[in-house]
């Protein structure tokens, strides 16, 4: 899998949602999905940077994205399925997402977690990747294979002290994705779903949380792109409900 060698032409056709494009390992995963062919669906909520993104996708002559922008922290329900609807409206179809966004705080002991963190954590990490699964569960059913990509966090996996909300909203996405897993297996078992954990990656929340390390010694968001177009193209339509740590 993380040698995974993709053809060219592994997403041709495809139609991809991938939310938090704005920032490192987003970009990475619009950029190399595009360049396989992918119709990619840029989500973030600073449009500015996701334009950014949008021009380089076309100055490099890859298939033309489309942008989504909704603030997770903010959406309620009319949003999130506005979401989806635009999906529909726009490009017709649906046949992965990649669930990629996320907001973090420093690592603190769990007991200066406060209400808000709790919420706005919860409700970015588990809700919101959640309720967009839900909205487009329609147009991912219609897809011939479709495949969605939670990314799970090595704290949420093995609990570890000082990590408490963060831990806690990416332990519930492990959770979701096996219960949809169980739940969508036999009435629709061309529909996969599947947690990634990247492992430590250099980029913008990796410096924040670990700001001495030496950055340059870690993975760079492009060494781990080879996992991700294994789990959305055609190799992997039997890896279903599995939680994939880097
Ligand atoms: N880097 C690592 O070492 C590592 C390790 C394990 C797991 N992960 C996971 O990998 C994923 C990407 O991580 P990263 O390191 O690339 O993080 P990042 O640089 O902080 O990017 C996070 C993305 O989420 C978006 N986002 C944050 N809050 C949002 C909100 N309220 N509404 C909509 N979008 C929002 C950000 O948009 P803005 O640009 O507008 O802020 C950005 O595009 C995350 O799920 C993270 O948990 C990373």
């Amino acid at each position: 899998m993380k040698t995974y060698q993709a053809p060219l032409d592994l997403l041709t056709d495809k139609v991809i949602l991938i939310t938090g494009a704005s920032s490192e390992i987003g970009h990475a995963i619009a950029l190399t999905y595009a360049a396989h062919g992918a119709t990619v669906i840029l989500h973030g909520r600073n449009v500015t940077k996701l334009e950014a993104i949008y021009d380089e996708i076309e100055a490099k002559g890859y298939p033309q994205p489309a942008i989504i922008p909704l603030d997770f922290e903010k959406a309620d329900d009319q949003g999130f399925a506005g979401l989806a609807g635009s999906i529909g409206l726009q490009l017709k179809r649906l046949d992965g997402i990649v669930h990629n966004a996320a907001t973090l705080l420093t690592p603190m002991p769990m007991e200066l977690n406060n209400l808000d963190d709790w919420l706005r954590l919860l409700r970015v990490n588990l809700v919101a990747p959640t309720v967009i699964t839900r909205a487009c569960l329609p147009l991912l059913k219609a897809a011939p294979s479709a495949s969605v990509i939670f990314t799970g966090e090595s704290h949420g996996h093995t609990p570890t002290a000082f990590w408490g909300a963060y831990a806690a909203s990416k332990a519930g996405l492990e959770m979701v994705m096996q219960i949809w897993t169980q739940e969508l297996e036999n009435l629709h078992p061309d529909l996969r779903i599947n947690t990634l954990i990247p492992g430590p990656v250099n980029s913008r929340s990796r410096r924040k949380t670990h700001p001495g390390e030496d950055h340059s010694q870690l993975p760079q968001p492009a060494d781990i792109m080879p996992t991700y177009l294994y789990l959305m193209g055609k190799d992997s339509v039997h890896v279903k409900g599995q939680c994939i740590l880097l």
